[in-house]
C-alpha cells in the first residue's frame, strides 16, 4: 500500500473534501496552497491535516515559485501529488520529477476545453455531452494521459452555474476513485495510455472504464 499524498489548492476546496471523505487508505495528507486566504485551506484545517502556504506572490517569476514549492513537496516525500482546484500550471522541471505521480482533475471531457470556463464554453459551442476528466499531468495545460472520466448531459435550459453543479458531483465521484485505484497499485502507464486493473463494470452507460483485464 502506497501512503503519502501531497494535495495542492487555489481556491474552494470541495474537491479536497472529497478526497478526504473517500478516506482513502493513506497514512498522511499535507495541503499545500499558493494562496494564503484559499477557502480549502480551513477545509483540511477542519479535517485536522497538515497545511502549508507557500504564497505565490511572494516570488519573482514562475520559475522560483516553482522552485519552492518543488522544495517542499519533495520533503513530504509523496507517493502521489493530487492537483485539487489549484490554479496554477507547473513549470516542466516539477512535472517531470513527479511524472506518473502527479493528477489533475478539470471540469471537462478532455481534450476539449482545458483552462479557463469550459461549462461556459461548452454551452456556447452546444455539446450535448459534457463532464469532467482525471489525469496524469504533463507541462501542457489540463493535458495528459486519460485515467477517468465522466459525462453529464447537457439539458436545454442549462446554465453554466447548473452545469458545474451537476460536474462537480462527478468531478466528487471520479477523483477519489482515481487517488484510490493509484494507492491500490492498479493503475498502468504506457505510451501515454492509462489502463486499470480489475476495474469494475458499471451499469452507467456514461462511465468509462467500464472493464478491461
Ligand atoms: C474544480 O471544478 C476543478 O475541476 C477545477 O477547479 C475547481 C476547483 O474546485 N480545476 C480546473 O479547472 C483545473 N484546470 P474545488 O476547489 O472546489 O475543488
Amino acid at each position: 500500500m502506497m501512503n503519502s499524498l501531497v494535495i495542492l489548492v487555489s481556491g474552494r476546496g470541495s474537491n479536497l473534501q472529497a478526497l478526504i471523505d473517500a478516506r482513502l487508505p493513506v497514512r498522511a495528507i499535507t495541503i499545500i496552497s499558493n494562496r494564503p486566504g484559499a477557502p480549502a485551506l480551513d477545509v483540511a484545517k477542519r479535517n485536522g491535516l497538515e497545511t502549508r502556504v507557500i504564497d505565490q506572490r511572494s516570488y519573482p517569476d514562475r520559475k522560483a515559485f516553482d522552485a519552492a514549492l518543488m522544495e517542499t513537496v519533495s520533503a513530504y516525500a509523496p507517493d502521489l501529488v493530487v492537483l485539487a482546484g489549484f490554479m496554477h500550471l507547473l513549470e516542466e522541471n516539477f512535472v517531470q520529477c513527479y511524472a506518473g505521480r502527479l493528477m489533475n482533475v478539470h471540469p471537462s471531457l478532455l481534450p476539449a476545453f482545458p483552462g479557463l470556463h469550459p461549462h461556459r464554453r461548452a454551452l456556447l459551442e452546444g455539446v450535448k455531452i459534457h463532464g469532467c476528466t482525471v489525469h496524469f499531468v504533463t507541462p501542457r495545460m489540463d493535458h495528459g494521459p486519460i485515467i477517468v472520466q465522466a459525462a453529464v448531459a447537457v439539458m436545454p435550459d442549462d446554465t453554466e452555474d447548473s452545469l458545474a453543479v451537476r460536474v462537480l458531483r462527478e468531478e466528487h465521484r471520479i477523483y477519489p476513485q482515481a487517488v484510490r485505484w493509484f494507492m491500490e497499485g492498479r493503475l498502468r502507464l504506457s505510451d501515454n495510455h492509462v489502463s486499470v486493473t480489475h476495474a469494475v463494470p458499471d451499469d452507467t452507460a456514461l462511465y468509462s472504464p467500464g472493464f478491461c483485464k
